[in-house]
């Protein structure tokens, strides 16, 4: 299931994402590849210890969980610290699977990618996501301040950046429910409920759809 969220950050949370891009220092971005990734891999990022990270990650993680379509498509178990990454003309990543665990502060496994804009779509040429999706190739290019989530299993590339440069979070997350087709169920169940409760509140059925939910998450869950 591949699912855009707009505006998942607040106008002020972009504001201050954006500044803090302005003045950062990035490097290298082939520092947290694997070994495959790397060769394809053509970026730059911010420092996993630098001051701006650690202000940035606050705002995305707390963007995040504040957001209940975030939380109902992904369950989290885990949301890694994001990747800030900046493409400028003439870097891009090519096709690549991202690792299925990462090591690190936190070893989890990658279940769900995420890929947050912070840069709006005409302040830059190419860079879109394209996506290998069950349903064919997506081609992702979103405003500012929304969100696209992905399978981590899918096969994924950066086209080329020719003018400007284009300023992304990406992160991972190990969901409670690890299986992509079983997420995906749960999602919509939701979805229906959370229609029903707000056309038909006092509908009987809300009781008995809520309890197959939790019971399917009770089944599925890993945590
Ligand atoms: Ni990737």
């Amino acid at each position: 299931m591949l699912l855009a969220i707009e505006n998942i950050l607040t106008h002020d949370g972009l504001a201050n994402a954006r500044g803090l891009f302005a003045k950062a220092r990035f490097l290298d971005g082939r520092v947290t590849a694997g070994e495959a990734a790397a060769k394809v891999k053509n970026n730059m990022q911010l420092p996993a210890n630098a001051a701006e990270t650690q202000v940035l990650t606050g705002i995305v993680h707390d963007a995040l969980h504040c957001n209940p379509l975030f939380v109902s498509a992904a369950l989290p178990k885990v949301v890694c610290p994001p990747l800030f990454n900046r493409y400028i003309s003439g870097m891009d990543f090519g096709l690549h699977v991202d690792n299925a665990v990462r090591v690190g502060s936190v070893t989890f496994r990658t279940d769900i990618a995420g890929t947050l804009f912070l840069s709006e779509p005409e302040e830059y040429e190419g860079g879109e996501l394209v996506i290998e999706d069950t349903y064919g190739v997506q081609s992702i290019k979103l405003a500012a301040g929304s969100l696209v989530l992905y399978p981590s299993g899918s096969l994924h590339r950066v086209e080329p950046v020719t003018g400007g440069h284009r300023d992304v979070a990406v992160f991972w997350v190990q969901s409670m429910i690890r299986d992509t087709a079983q997420r995906c169920l749960l999602f919509q169940l939701d979805a229906t409920i959370q229609s029903l409760r707000a056309r038909a509140p006092e509908s009987p059925e809300i009781v008995s759809l809520l309890a197959t939910y939790h019971n399917l998450l009770r089944m599925w869950a890993d945590i």
